[in-house]
């Protein structure tokens, strides 16, 4: 969702009217500070009253499109990140020619595999989370609680962005069958990330398909490699609510050096 923007009302419906028209709508974002998930909430809200969706979905529907958004925008964050420490790893080696080192590392997958173990995660992570709340707050009007360290952080985490031309499209799709909503980051996600995601849920699958699919959230199912890894199981079970399979309507794929998650929901579940 752009930000700044001095009629947030008419972007709002020219989005549904968009929606209306074409069916379709997309949106570049590259952050989603509080502002925007206002944004993005008034436009699930015109297009509920538009299309006579039932209300008691929106706050569902929203939650799980916005923990897809964030992962894409934590996806690209820590992938900038993750390539600046490897070119400093390599820059201490003093090797020749990084640029075209780092090229050939990140294109292939093995080699951009291997790095992550060169890499200590909880380093990775604590920067990546440390400029995302630096974007929130310059966002969101709080600039001035930023010292100079932080801005020079977001300034050089922003030159990383540009540098990579890293961003995210959100698309959204309407026919009289389905809603989809379709979030697309140009960074494709790692393998080992991939068969984590996967893993997990299967988890939360067998646990539904013995009648106790809640308990995933429970210490006892608890992934924290990364963080609580609640997102993609919040979706899930809001999929497990409607009584229909996550695995099959919501899928999280890699392909082009991309990673793309699709939600695909039956209009039928909506109607009032
Ligand atoms: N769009 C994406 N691109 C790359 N990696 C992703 C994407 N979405 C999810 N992931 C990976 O899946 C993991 C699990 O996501 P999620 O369940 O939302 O938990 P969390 O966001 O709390 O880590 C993330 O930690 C991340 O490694
Ligand atoms: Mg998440």
């Amino acid at each position: 969702m752009q930000e700044n923007n001095p009629t947030p009302n008419s972007k709002i419906e020219k989005a549904v009217r968009k929606l209306q028209r074409d069916r379709i709508v997309v949106f570049r974002i590259n952050a989603l500070t509080r502002i925007g998930r206002e944004e993005l909430m008034n436009i699930f809200v015109r297009i509920f009253e538009e299309f006579q969706l039932n209300p008691a979905m929106l706050f569902n529907l929203y939650s799980a499109v916005v923990e897809i958004i964030f992962n894409a925008i934590k996806a690209n964050a820590k992938h900038v990140i993750f390539k600046s420490e490897v070119r400093m790893k390599l820059l201490k080696q003093q090797f020749d020619d990084i640029d075209s080192l780092i090229e050939i590392i990140f294109h292939e997958e093995m080699l951009r595999d291997f790095m992550t173990r060169h890499i200590i995660p909880e380093k990775l992570k604590k920067r990546v989370n440390n400029v995302l709340q630096l974007t929130e707050k310059k966002r969101t009007g709080r600039a001035a609680t930023l010292t100079t360290k932080d801005i020079q952080q977001l300034m050089e985490f922003n030159k990383l962005l540009e540098e990579e031309e890293v961003f995210i499209h959100f698309t959204m799709a309407m026919t009289d069958e389905k809603i989809v909503f379709n979030v697309v980051n140009d960074i494709p996600i790692l393998s080992k990330d991939m068969e984590r995601i996967q893993q997990s849920r299967r988890v939360h699958r067998k646990l539904f398909d013995e009648g106790r699919s809640t308990d995933y959230f429970g210490p006892d199912f608890i992934d924290v490699t990364e963080s609580a890894g609640f997102g993609i199981a919040m979706a899930d079970e809001i999929y497990y609510e409607m009584q229909l399979d996550p695995l099959e309507f919501f899928t999280i794929s890699a392909s082009e050096g991309a990673t793309r998650a699709v939600m695909h929901f039956p209009r039928a579940k909506f109607t009032l």
